[in-house]
């Protein structure tokens, strides 16, 4: 899989994309992820991102030219599967779009700044919008950076048959259980007699009703049938 990523502010990504499961992915050849920083696609002096909007108002658009010509260029080159914007006003990102993402070969993803995007660069480039949640960040850097992790870790190899994959929350529509691990005894509480027995279907049962009672006291949402289209568990 490769991932282009567009931002006025690389230096963003230099953190969430170079530790942990995601560095390892990128080592092992399961991601290629390429920044482009949108001012090497300016051609002022100043390398100018973004301007005032027309109609007046606070806040400033990014221009249409940087990314354009950073979005022909690569398009020139492979063809890719969605060009994605991040923009609170965009579709809400959920696991099951997450599987969606992390099938594809070629995804672009720009990161919205400032007030937002000039909407020619949406009406002609852009062919998913995503919201990471109903609040409001600064730009659009932190979300890209949510919705690549969240993709790269359902790589198929990316995480291994020892890890958790299987188990994670909403793999199933439901969350995960609670877990432990030693000491079995730690300032007064005990770990739960069935995870300590050593035997599999009671550890497979007790996971089994903690994930559902959980899943109803905090995200009854989740449980509810008509919430999911055709009643998939997704
Ligand atoms: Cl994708 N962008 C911004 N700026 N704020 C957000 C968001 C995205 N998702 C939630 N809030």
């Amino acid at each position: 899989m490769r991932i282009d990523v567009i931002t006025g502010h690389p230096s963003l990504f230099t953190g969430p994309l170079s530790e942990s499961i995601v560095k390892r992915a990128q080592d092992g050849g399961y991601v290629r992820i390429e920044l482009h920083d949108l001012r090497d696609y300016t051609h002022d002096k100043h390398r100018t991102i973004d301007d005032t909007p027309y109609g007046g108002g606070a806040g400033m658009i990014l221009k249409p030219e940087p990314l354009f010509e950073c979005i022909d260029g690569l398009q020139q080159q492979r063809s890719y599967d969605h060009v994605i914007l991040t923009t609170p006003a965009g579709q809400v990102y959920d696991q099951k779009l997450c599987k969606r993402l992390s099938m594809f070969e070629n995804l672009i993803v720009i990161c919205g700044h400032y007030k937002g995007i000039d909407q020619r660069v949406i009406d002609e480039l852009v062919t998913m919008e995503l919201s990471i949640g109903d609040y409001v960040l600064t730009g659009g850097e932190l979300a890209a950076a949510v919705v690549i992790d969240s993709v790269v870790r359902l790589i198929p190899g990316v995480i291994g048959d020892g890890e958790s994959l299987l188990s994670d929350s909403f793999m199933d529509g439901e969350l995960d259980c609670p877990y432990y691990t030693r000491p079995p005894e730690f300032r007064g509480r005990s770990v739960p007699e069935e995870l300590l027995s050593g035997d599999h279907k009671r550890v497979a049962t007790w996971r089994r009703k903690q994930s559902e009672r959980i899943t109803r006291e905090r995200r009854p949402d989740l449980l509810d049938e008509a919430s999911r289209p055709h009643g998939r568990k997704d």
